[in-house]
């Protein structure tokens, strides 16, 4: 009798292990996703370059459709998205320049330039004393003062020796509105007291040591 019921009992955990389903329908609180993301990845599937009889053309790849654009292709007037056109920097902003175009460009040139070539845009900061190769320069001197905003952009956008690309970090208005307080701070240095309309003459009289 005993034998029998423990076969029986053997059975049915045999048929219920059998009818129990391997991934459960319904996940208990808390318990986690990794058993149905763990079915995706394990199921059929192809690799990229991987032949496949289902299409024509015998590749798992697809085409793009015709005139398909990458959402990151450059497109546009080169002059405005690359500052160079027809083969020369362009040598004005070719966005309004603003007061407001300005001051986005301080605060900009404050969080992504500032610290290597100072807040002044003067060479002077933590970062260019500790560094041993060549230290980002002074951004005020007449050198770089005298290249065209096309230059200054595109200084930005692909980086210039040790400097890295800023390309993937900071978008188009925010670059020209960089390059137009560069020549600000540019201006700042060699500014005539007796150039300056009068409020501002009195408040740098009074400011400046
Ligand atoms: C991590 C430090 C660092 C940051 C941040 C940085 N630069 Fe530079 N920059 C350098 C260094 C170093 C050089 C000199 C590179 C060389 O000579 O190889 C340089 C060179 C330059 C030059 C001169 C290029 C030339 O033709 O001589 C310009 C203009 C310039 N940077 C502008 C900027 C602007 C604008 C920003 C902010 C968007 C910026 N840099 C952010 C380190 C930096």
């Amino acid at each position: 009798m005993r034998g029998r019921s423990a076969a029986l009992a053997g059975l049915a955990a045999a048929i219920w292990v059998g009818c129990t389903p391997a991934t459960p329908e319904v996940k208990e609180p808390g318990e986690s996703d990794l058993l149905d993301l763990e079915r995706m990845i394990h199921q059929k599937r192809y690799a990229p370059y991987e032949p496949a009889e289902m299409f024509d053309n015998g590749a798992v790849m697809r085409h793009p459709p015709g005139g398909t654009v990458p959402n990151d292709r450059v497109t546009g007037d080169p002059g405005l998205t690359r500052g160079v056109t027809g083969g020369a920097y362009v040598d004005r902003i070719p966005i309004p320049v603003t007061l407001e175009l300005v001051q986005y460009g301080q605060d900009r040139y404050e969080i992504f330039c500032g610290a290597c070539h100072g807040v002044a845009g003067d060479g002077e900061s933590e970062v260019a004393r500790h560094m041993t190769q060549r230290r980002p320069p002074s951004l005020v001197d007449a050198r770089i003062q005298a290249f065209p905003p096309g230059r200054v952009y595109q200084v930005i956008v692909e980086g210039y020796g040790l400097m890295r690309s800023y390309e993937p970090n900071i978008p188009l208005r925010e670059r020209w509105a960089i390059v137009a307080y560069v020549k600000a701070l540019g201006r700042s240095r060699a500014a005539a007291l007796d150039a300056l309309p009068p409020p501002l003459r009195e408040r740098a009289l009074k400011e400046l040591p």
